[in-house]
């Protein structure tokens, strides 16, 4: 099978099997008017994009005239022929759209308040926020990406693109059927997420559900997003050990450092010979983890990326698009994301540039229907 189902009470692209790559994008809303033309505007986009999505999950050009030789082609055409490379098409609503523009603030649900300054950022205006985003995932780059160009081009009265990432070799297993894949510091990563899978835990940390103040949020999920960078050069200059303890667990085979297999539970308590803690008290995943966090659990499905180099420093641009799903921001990545921010090891290494929160309304269940309708 290489294609995902489109319809249904979720959202694709969350619980289902991480794909190979990302092509990620923000858009800015450019109607004017009135507030009710402005909403009308967003419905009928919404709407257009919606079918648009169904179609090109399912491997099927933009709907519209691709053969008038007299118009530009409704499809931009690139990716004719291919397989649909399972590509998942999830929206998601900014902060910034829950405005007095459209009339919806009162609409505005209390989980997509604005992520706090989460020291040490350094959060760059131009690769942050975004009245709308769209996650194209696929195992095919040119797939991803033309979902992201094609909305932008059938958006083009109403939106314009803000900033986009692309993004390779998926940096998260989300699926117990999948090999873990390792992030650009050579750690497997994803080895605790949350499997897509397991509905409990799904229901439990992800899926919005009846706690929600916004009825039109229930069955979908808030997406955080952060452009990490990686001062890699440092980074590859350090010891193996270190690299080792900065994570708490072994690089090769992602064992914790109290284990000596990648799935064994990782021992907090443990000492070693020395008396000290056998995964060091600033480690990433002592950090991380739900034993140490009063149970908060979060699902990862972030991506590597390269985009050149900096230019001050002439160090790789590179680092981890972290993408992370739950059912409630406030209370799930901010709240790890202080205390990383405070301790964590691995610090030294990495910087956060970039950052969006999305709500990601549920599914759209059947043809005809459209994303975020029982919002507009
Ligand atoms: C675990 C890498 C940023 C949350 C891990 C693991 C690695 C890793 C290698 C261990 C394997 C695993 O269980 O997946 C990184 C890198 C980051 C980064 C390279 C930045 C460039 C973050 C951020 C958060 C986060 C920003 C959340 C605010 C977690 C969680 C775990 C984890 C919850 C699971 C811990 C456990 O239960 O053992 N990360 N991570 N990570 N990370 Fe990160």
């Amino acid at each position: 099978a290489d294609r995902v189902p489109f319809y249904g009470t979720h959202q694709a692209g969350i619980a289902t099997p991480a794909q190979d790559r990302l092509a990620f994008a923000t858009y800015d809303i450019t109607a004017t008017g009135s507030a009710q033309e402005k909403r009308a505007a967003l419905r009928t986009l919404l709407r257009t994009w919606t079918a648009a999505a169904a179609a090109m999950t399912q491997g099927r050009t933009v709907p519209g005239d691709n053969t008038d030789l007299n118009a530009p082609p409704a499809d931009t055409g690139e990716a004719y022929g291919l397989p649909p490379a399972n590509l998942t098409i999830t929206f998601g609503l900014g902060t910034s759209l829950f405005d007095d523009r459209f009339g919806l603030a009162d609409r505005r649900p209390a989980a997509l308040a604005d992520l706090p300054h989460l020291p040490p950022a350094d959060l760059d205006p131009d690769r942050s926020g975004g009245d709308l985003a769209i996650q194209a995932c696929a195992d095919d780059p040119l797939v991803a990406f033309h979902a992201i160009r094609n909305l932008a081009r059938i958006g083009r009265d109403t939106v314009v693109m803000r900033w986009s990432q692309l993004g390779f070799g998926k940096a998260a297993s989300n699926g117990a059927d999948q090999q873990t894949p390792r992030n650009l510091m050579g750690f497997k990563d994803g080895t605790r997420n949350i499997h897509g899978d397991d509905t409990a835990l799904m229901d439990q940390h992800v899926w919005v559900g009846k706690e929600t103040d916004q009825t039109w949020m229930r069955g979908g999920s808030y997406l955080v997003a952060r452009r990490i960078q990686m001062r890699i050069e440092g980074w590859d200059r350090d010891y193996l050990a270190d690299q080792q303890n900065v994570f708490g667990r072994y690089k090769y085979s992602g064992a914790p450092l109290t284990g000596s297999k990648e799935f064994d539970t990782p021992d907090f308590k443990a000492k070693g010979a020395d008396g000290q803690p056998v995964i060091p008290a600033k480690a990433h995943i002592r950090l991380a983890a739900h034993e140490n966090n009063g149970g908060i659990r979060i699902l990862r499905r972030g991506y590597s990326f390269t985009d050149g180099i900096v230019a001050a420093s002439g160090e790789l641009d590179a680092g981890l698009f972290f993408i992370a799903f739950q059912k409630d921001p406030r209370e799930q990545f901010v709240a790890l994301q202080r205390k990383l921010g405070m301790n964590d090891a691995l610090n030294e290494y990495i910087q956060h540039v970039g950052s969006g929160l999305f709500a990601c309304p549920p599914g759209v269940t059947a043809p005809g229907r459209s994303w975020a309708e029982e919002l507009l």
